[in-house]
């Protein structure tokens, strides 16, 4: 237990394993590369949400919390998370997503379906405009009904979230010590920051001693070097930890987002189909497909060598390549 660590209940299936991908390794002829498995911490509730969600939900729980309310795109990973983890601890939830059409039946949304959630869409304008209001005045409309809202920002990244990945970089120093393995860096996706600015904390608390680098799948490298770096700095002071993390560790790898976010490029697909053919793990095609390409590309263009150890978080995502668009992709006219 860290210093002033917030309430956490257990959700994920931990440890998850850490193991090389030899194959993915000799194909690229670069560094050594080890894959951490937060595609495991579940099969429903599954990927790196999950480990946020421990924190938030005994926040919730705490508070008598009785709904959970969150955000994200239509095929949101975290939403679905959300929306099982507020099932499993007896709550109900409400998901907001960004979509003008109707509610699909497909990937994480059917999933989101089967376990009951509200879901609620709005605009690509209205979110981008209000996401934070749009959330308030549903738990007003929540509380006028007589039920306990608990509000959860987009991707689960605030202050308390971060704490999903400062556990799991106490899990990985642990890990590493057993296996006798010193890694460089670890690499991750980044979506909404959270994970990143809990890994550069936690990287530092338990004494990792690796450069964490992160492949923004939307937005700008520069975008996320703000949002992590407030993030990082609000997690500091409200849990008074005795860390410092300078501008220049917070590390994004600008040039992967490709289409846009969730939409994929051909190369991008040939790339988790590899990996699937070679080493019998699939990457999403939004998170980990696109930091996965990217630290390819960056091993081709030598940002990282041979005789370096990389650490590639796996951060889930699977039910995104279940969506027709993403099978057409894989497999034109099969859609
Ligand atoms: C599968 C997957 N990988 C990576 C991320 C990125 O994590 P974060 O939002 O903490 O940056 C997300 C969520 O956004 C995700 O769902």
């Amino acid at each position: 237990m860290l210093h002033n660590e917030p309430k956490w209940i257990s959700l994920a299936h931990l440890p998850t394993p850490i193991h090389k991908l030899d194959k993915l390794t000799a194909l690229l002829d670069g560094p050594e590369i080890y894959v951490k498995r937060d595609d495991l911490t579940g099969s429903g509730l599954s990927g790196n949400k999950v480990r946020k969600l421990e924190y938030l939900l005994a926040d919730a729980l705490e508070g008598n919390a009785d709904t959970l309310i969150t955000c994200g795109g239509i095929q949101s990973n975290h939403a679905r998370a959300t929306a099982i983890a507020a099932v499993q601890n007896g709550m109900r939830s409400v998901l907001v997503l960004r979509g003008e059409r109707e509610v699909p039946y497909d990937g994480n949304i059917f999933l989101d379906r089967l376990v009951g959630a509200d879901i609620r869409l709005v605009s690509e304008e209205q979110y981008a405009l209000r996401i934070e209001q749009i959330m308030e005045q549903v738990a007003g409309e929540l509380r006028d009904q007589g039920r306990r809202p608990y509000i959860i920002p987009e991707g689960g990244s605030n202050p308390i979230g971060v704490w999903g990945y400062i556990r799991a970089s106490g899990e990985i120093r642990d890990q590493l010590e057993e296996m006798n393995l010193q890694v460089d860096v670890i690499v991750c996706a980044v979506g909404s920051g959270g994970t990143q600015a809990g890994l550069l904390l936690g990287g530092k608390l338990s004494d990792l001693g690796a450069r964490v680098v992160g492949f923004n799948v939307c937005q700008t490298a520069e975008h996320f070097q703000g949002l992590i770096g407030r993030l990082v700095a609000e997690t500091i002071e409200r849990y008074d930890l005795s860390v410092r993390i300078a501008p220049d560790e917070i590390i994004l790898v600008d040039g992967y987002v490709g289409r846009g976010y969730a939409l994929s490029r051909p190369e991008e697909l040939e790339l988790i189909r590899t990996v699937a053919r070679e080493e019998g793990i699939f990457l999403d095609p939004v998170y980990t497909g696109k930091a996965i390409f990217g630290l390819a590309d960056q091993i081709r263009q030598g940002r990282f060598r041979k005789g370096e150890k990389i650490l590639f978080l796996h951060t889930g995502g699977i039910y995104g390549l279940f969506t027709p668009q993403k099978r057409a992709g894989f497999f034109p006219g099969k859609a």
